[in-house]
């Protein structure tokens, strides 16, 4: 290949500047340079390039797409065919931030080469730069890095393992379990993974993780001391029906939004203001001359057409 078509596949942003693309090496850099690196989650295309355009580093396509947006109780049912639809869809949004699609589960806990050829549809088929894959799967990571596929790690509350946890728990509360996380995360490291994300850690055991790593946390519910912070878009705007977590900030209420703005079009629609004559197509004046010289219709209908009768419709307002 000719390093001269190296950008050739990243289209130039709305201002016609090129845009610097992040890939995992670059979040490492990011480490080393002490830029903390921005992370959320996204599963469509608008707002993947919502995100993109407002400059996030990373955006995750999370297996929390089961939750948040297919409606399961947790993150178990959702499919590498849903996983791999909805990537390709912010595959399509985004210029600039690192695309990392989540691998779902029972993708990759069976044989380490079906491992291998799921993460590979990801690069080949949706587009994602990485996948991220839960737990401590050192066999799998280095199986991973010798197909280039690059991975993110995760490690601590992992949502995946949820009946093992017993529930959604704050993990590494003993010293015995914050030893056996540091030597995961090493361990993680040393396989290849680019970064780790730490969920539901306790603040002091992330930052001693970070402190030890030359790649890049990134933490959920793991205090300020990662290198990054990652959210989960619904939890972020007030798109979900739960009290949110404690470690989750909600920067917008679009579910009052949405509500408010879907119940004021219903209400126009009813009452005839909408749409108004501005939001109407007009015929020119010819045609409308045209129109007013046409003979007026019949109101004899042949016994063959279909009428209507309203009043057998079935009343969906009670
Ligand atoms: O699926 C997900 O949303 C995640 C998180 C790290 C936010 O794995």
């Amino acid at each position: 290949m000719s390093l001269t078509n190296f950008s050739a596949g990243v289209p130039p942003s709305p201002a016609g500047l090129p845009v610097k693309k992040v890939t995992v090496p670059a979040l490492a850099e990011m480490k080393r340079q002490s830029m903390p690196i921005s992370a959320l989650t996204a599963y469509d295309y608008a707002t993947a390039r919502l995100i993109d355009e407002a400059g996030i580093d990373f955006i995750l396509v999370g297996d929390s797409l089961a939750m948040v947006v297919l409606g399961h109780e947790n993150t178990l049912a959702v499919t590498m065919d849903e996983m791999l639809h909805h990537t390709r869809a912010v595959r399509r949004a985004v210029r600039r931030a690192l695309v990392v699609a989540d691998m779902p589960y029972g993708s990759y806990h069976g044989a380490i080469a079906e491992g291998v050829a799921n993460a590979v549809r990801f690069i080949k088929e949706a587009g994602a730069e990485a996948v991220k894959i839960e737990g401590t799967r050192i066999e799998l990571v280095r199986a991973l890095s010798d197909a280039e596929v690059p991975v993110i790690g995760h490690l601590g509350l992992t949502p995946q393992s949820v009946h093992r946890m017993g529930g959604y728990r704050v993990q590494a509360r003993t010293a015995e379990t914050v030893r056996r996380l540091q030597s995961d995360a090493r361990a993680l490291a040393e396989a290849g993974a680019g970064a780790i994300v730490l969920e539901g850690v306790p603040r002091e055991v992330a930052e001693v993780i970070t402190a030890e790593l030359a790649i890049p946390t990134i933490g959920i519910g793991a205090g300020p001391g990662c290198d990054g912070q990652i959210l989960v878009f619904h939890d972020l705007v007030g798109l979900t029906f739960a009290p949110p977590a404690k470690f989750v900030r909600r920067y917008a209420d679009l579910g009052s939004a949405i509500r408010s703005a879907v119940e004021h079009y219903r209400d126009d629609v009813e009452h005839r203001a909408f749409p108004s004559d501005e939001e109407s197509y007009h015929l020119g004046e010819a045609a409308r001359q045209a129109l007013a010289s046409l003979p007026a219709p019949s109101t004899d209908f042949d016994s063959d057409d279909e009428v209507v009768n309203r009043d057998s419709l079935p009343d969906w307002t009670n």
